[in-house]
């Protein structure tokens, strides 16, 4: 039961990156964490953070292979990029993430090109909103094909 966590631009500056938002916990730690939960849950977790669209593609293309399913966050690639909704469309299942909740703030942050082909939709949790994604991944099942 394999999933990738893929965290898009900027999230690798968590910790760091308007801390009243997005919190005080760094990536590293997040990864940590995420990978520690997982395995209590049964799950083979995997997290990966990248700032260049190509990157986030391959490894969308590569969870389409595998049969991996994925935790996304998107960063601000959730709000334009048709070619990363059309990779997430690829893979068996993904459950898009927000730390912050996007709805309270500027208006381009209320339009997701990512939500329409999400298994589920986690919103203004902070970090704990992975958390949220493993255990529905974990409770519904069969999280990887492979
Ligand atoms: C975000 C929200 C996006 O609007 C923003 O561009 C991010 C992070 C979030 O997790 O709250 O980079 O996806």
């Amino acid at each position: 039961n394999t999933v990738l966590v893929l965290n898009g631009p900027n999230l690798g500056r968590l910790g760091t990156r308007q801390p009243e938002v997005y919190g005080g916990t760094t990536h590293a730690d997040l990864a940590e964490h995420l990978v520690e939960t997982g395995r209590g849950m049964g799950l083979e977790v995997e997290v990966r953070q990248t700032d260049h669209e190509g990157e986030m593609i391959a490894w969308l293309h590569e969870a389409a292979d595998t049969g991996a399913a994925v935790v996304l966050n998107a960063g601000a690639w959730t709000h334009y990029s048709y070619a990363v909704a059309d990779a997430a469309a690829l893979v068996s299942r993904y459950v898009e993430v927000h730390i912050s909740n996007v709805h309270a703030r500027e208006e381009f942050r209320s339009h997701s090109v990512l939500s329409a082909k999400a298994s589920g939709i986690i919103i203004g949790c902070g970090v704990g909103g992975y958390d949220l994604a493993l255990a529905h991944l974990a409770a519904t099942g069969e999280a990887s094909t492979a």
